[in-house]
């Protein structure tokens, strides 16, 4: 299969073929190689001891660019020793459960008696007195290169037990995040945290705090693709498509979608807010909720542009804070993108060939529903990697693409668009100048 393309002095075309299929198998593995220590902290601290303990609950997104979006998490676990959470603020339980342990004529009931309890994020605008710091943002969590002012989300509770022995604070077990995709593992106790407090030089302490880690894989959160890649390039008409049935096969069972001005009417019975909805997409050949078009636009001396469409199929959703992560070896010179935010991946260091680019915020940091005005556009503009740079063989297309996090299906590398045979790699050097040219008549 490697030897396709000799005639074309395919050793670009190896190395793609090569990368991709390498990058195809290891998101199976639940190992992300573009962000290998990502993971979601959940930290316990117990700020009040006693037989009626308090914990302060933090759940820190230390990915680089996936984020947790709406419906948001809902975190659960085992207690061991019959706890009830008396009092919670930033977030609540999604039931109270059977209280009748703890009934008492001289208290309210507790908040929560679930062994296994769900607690969700509070929704903006939730009363004063209800939250806490880093609450109440309907569970959204953001990632540390988009946005560090929101990628953490705390809770305290008040906890009591019905155990007639005199009740010491453990931690529970059997964590799980509630956002499809995450495994989490089991509390380790960690140095107490020390908090800071604004104005104050003076530390306090946790009496114990535990970490529980909660790590990724894009095979968990869904078997099916989510997202495709289409490509052209100016100095040829063909627009290479997603591949046929990239995220789902239309006609195929379990395959839903609906045609362009069709109303979803069946979608729109009442759900649980805080439960995610499967996406509904408009009939496409690839039927992906997502498409990313990348087109090799303009050639300059000394520069290329690439234009880059975000185009959402989903009928029923809106991707709020999106974000796109590319891999180019070119990335490393980036003079100009317009209309997006950027910002370069640093996980190799030595390579810097991965980008991340997100909306701006007000601007397009959403991505609206299908319908709607669904997609989102930029302009990159490049410098030539001297030595390496050539439009042949591809080279100019994009390695990889995640939307979200997710890996995107790209086109089969012997679908790329071809340079035109005349212009084998020692013609192409005219076109630069031509085209300059051509830009100086326009500017
Ligand atoms: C979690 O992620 C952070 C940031 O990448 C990393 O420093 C830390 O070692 C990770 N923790 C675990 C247990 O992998
Ligand atoms: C945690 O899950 C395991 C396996 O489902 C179960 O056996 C165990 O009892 C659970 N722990 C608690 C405290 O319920
Ligand atoms: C509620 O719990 C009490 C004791 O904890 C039990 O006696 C009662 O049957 C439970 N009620 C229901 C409806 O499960
Ligand atoms: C988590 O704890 C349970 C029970 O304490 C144990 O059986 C399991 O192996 C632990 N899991 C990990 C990943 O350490
Ligand atoms: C998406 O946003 C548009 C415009 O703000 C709004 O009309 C629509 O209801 C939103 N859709 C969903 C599913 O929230
Ligand atoms: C990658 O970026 C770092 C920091 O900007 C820089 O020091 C390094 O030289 C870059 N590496 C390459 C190969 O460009
Ligand atoms: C050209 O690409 C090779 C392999 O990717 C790399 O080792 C080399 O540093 C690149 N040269 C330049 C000038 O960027
Ligand atoms: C454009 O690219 C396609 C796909 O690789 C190829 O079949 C076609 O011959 C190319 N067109 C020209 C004019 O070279």
């Amino acid at each position: 299969m490697l030897f396709v393309d000799q005639r074309q002095k395919g050793s670009t075309l190896i190395i793609v073929v090569f990368v991709s299929l390498l990058f195809a198998i290891s998101p199976t593995e639940g190992y992300d190689p573009l962000d290998p220590n990502g993971n979601i902290t959940i930290k316990w601290d117990l700020i009040v001891g006693g037989s009626a303990p308090t914990v302060l609950v933090t759940i820190t997104n230390l990915q680089q660019y996936r984020h947790i979006e709406q419906p948001g998490w809902r975190i659960s676990w085992d207690w061991k020793n019959h706890e009830a959470i008396w009092d919670i603020r930033g977030a609540e339980a999604t039931e109270q459960g059977n209280c009748s342990a703890f009934l008492s004529s001289s208290a309210p009931p507790p908040h929560c008696c679930l062994r296994h309890p769900v607690i969700v994020d509070l929704l903006p605008g939730s009363p004063y007195n209800l939250q806490v710091a880093n609450c109440c943002r309907g569970g959204f969590i953001s990632s540390m290169n988009q946005d560090s002012s929101k990628f953490a989300s705390s809770f305290q509770m008040s906890i009591g037990s019905s155990d007639t022995e005199p009740y010491e604070f453990s931690v529970p077990e059997n964590f799980t995040l509630g956002v499809p995709g995450y495994t989490c593992g089991n509390a380790t106790s960690v140095e107490p945290t020390k908090f800071t407090e604004k104005n104050r030089r003076h530390k306090k302490q946790a009496l114990a705090t535990w970490h529980i880690t909660c790590v990724y894989s894009q095979i968990q959160s869904s078997p099916a693709p989510k997202c495709c890649v289409s490509l052209s390039a100016f100095y040829n008409e063909t627009v290479v498509p997603c591949q046929r049935c990239s995220c789902g096969c239309q006609g195929l069972s379990g395959a839903r979608c609906v045609n362009k001005g069709e109303a979803p009417q069946l979608l729109q019975q009442h759900q649980d807010p805080t439960v995610e909805v499967p996406p509904v997409v408009q009939c496409t050949r690839h039927m992906c909720p997502i498409k990313v078009h990348w087109h090799v636009k303009v050639n300059y001396r000394e520069y290329w542009r690439v234009k880059v469409t975000v185009t959402n199929f989903n009928v029923i959703k809106n991707y709020s804070e999106w974000n796109l992560v590319v891999l180019h070896p070119n990335l490393k010179s980036i003079q100009q993108v317009f209309s997006f935010n950027y910002k370069p991946l640093r996980q190799y260091g030595y390579l810097n060939d991965t980008a991340m680019f997100y909306g701006l915020p007000f601007y397009n940091d959403v991505l609206l529903q299908s319908g709607e005005t669904g997609n989102v556009q930029s302009e990159i503009l490049l410098k030539k990697d001297q030595g390496n740079f050539t439009f042949s063989e591809g080279w100019a297309f994009p390695r990889r693409i995640l939307f979200n996090g997710d890996e995107c299906v790209m086109p089969s590398p012997d679908d790329y668009p071809r340079l035109p045979n005349r212009a084998a790699s020692a013609d192409i050097s005219l076109l630069p100048v031509f085209l300059s040219v051509l830009l100086l008549a326009f500017v």
